[in-house]
């Protein structure tokens, strides 16, 4: 049933390249067009949509993350992201012309689905994206995108992650189509590019596993390790410092790097493990500067590392290397360590990496 793998969590992320590509079958006409047609929405009616919410959970929230950066840069729509358990309890401005996106790999979590049911009530749009088909958010939502993961049994999320993370690029993009912010010969490019994604992750499954070998044998006698990034680089961070503090019951914080200064910067001394996402991108510079800072105060430098990124090696004590991708594309491929690392750390740790204590697959109750 694993297939010839230790655990579902193993087997799971190797199967993250299919998932890319199911996800992404048929999703582009041959006319350049996104083609989504579950949406539930008209032209008329996405072309009216002037605020976006993002609601979720855990994994889900991080993806919403990530989404946020897509959906504003791309389509130029103003995006909240926010946890399903904070948005439900609070009055946030809702009006027709705003989708909220439920994000949730079971499609059952109580949270958010409390949250949709709330978000129709006063009026918006939803749309799902949930890995369970006729899962209670795949009928409580107008329109629907199904991940194509398959069952997930790890209890922590990888592959359905990069489901969520594909689909919510398929909504930024299609947004941006609607909203006449993108060519369809910008749209087709972008559409190949994120394919390339699936033979991108395959190949940081082939190579790097010796690399996160190494970069655990850093971490596993730690007692907290910190994850830094800017822009989708911190996204990833805060998804993989949830993966470590999960499987391997390290704990684990994740920064936007130039936080560093205003706090975190004083838990560091040496032998303290910094996991940064430091692939090539506008801040990649700053991000850099930040990690010297760590070093020189003792830090174990691990650095997730774009492919002939030479520079690095001056200040990384382990690098865990991906291929060059365009920055919006790089959370798809730069999760991947770092979900390869939770799990390395949990077994040197001798942690039961697929049913962690105290977690639930789908949580149901509040
Ligand atoms: C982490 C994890 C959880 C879930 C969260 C939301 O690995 O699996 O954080 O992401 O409980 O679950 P769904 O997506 O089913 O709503």
């Amino acid at each position: 049933e694993k297939g010839g793998y230790p655990d579902f969590m193993l087997k799971e992320i190797h199967e993250q390249p299919r998932v890319v590509r199911d996800t992404l079958v048929g999703r582009m006409t041959p006319a350049g067009e996104l083609d989504i047609d579950e949406l539930g929405l008209s032209l008329e009616e996405l072309n009216d949509i002037d605020r976006v919410y993002v609601i979720a959970c855990g994994t889900s929230y991080h993806a919403g993350l990530i989404a946020k950066n897509l959906i504003e840069g791309w389509a130029r729509i103003p995006t909240e992201v926010e946890a399903a358990s904070e948005f439900r309890y609070r009055n946030p401005i809702i009006t027709p012309t705003t989708l909220v996106v439920a994000v949730s790999q079971s499609g059952e979590t109580a949270d958010t689905l409390a949250a949709i049911r709330d978000a129709r009530i006063k009026g918006a749009k939803v749309f799902g994206i949930t890995n369970v088909v006729g899962s209670p958010v795949a009928r409580e939502s107008d329109g629907v995108i199904y991940t194509k993961a398959n069952k997930e049994i790890a209890v922590a999320s990888t592959k359905s992650f990069i489901g969520q993370v594909v689909s919510l690029t398929l909504l930024a993009l299609l947004l941006a189509q609607v909203k006449y912010r993108l060519t369809t010969k910008q749209a087709r490019m972008l559409f190949r590019e994120l394919s390339d994604t699936a033979e991108q992750i395959q190949w940081i499954l082939d190579t790097q596993t010796e690399a996160v070998h190494e970069a655990a044998l850093l971490c596993k006698d730690a007692q907290s390790a910190l994850f830094v990034g800017r822009g989708m680089g911190a996204a990833i961070s805060y998804e993989g410092a949830l993966k470590l503090k999960e499987v391997s019951y390290l704990h684990a914080e994740a920064y936007a790097a130039g936080e560093m200064k205003h706090g975190p910067i004083a838990l560091i001394d040496p032998g303290f493990p910094v996991i940064a996402v430091a692939t090539k991108s506008a801040t990649y510079d700053k991000t850099v500067s930040n990690l010297m800072e760590c070093k020189a105060r003792g830090a174990k430098v691990i650095v997730v590392a774009t492919e002939g990124d030479e520079e690095i090696n001056k200040i990384a004590d382990c690098i865990i290397r991906v291929p060059a991708v365009r920055d919006v594309f790089s959370p798809i491929t730069a999760s991947v360590p770092l979900q390869l690392l939770a799990r390395e750390v949990a077994i040197l740790r001798g942690c039961d990496v697929d049913q962690p204590r105290n977690l639930a697959k789908s949580v149901t109750v509040e």
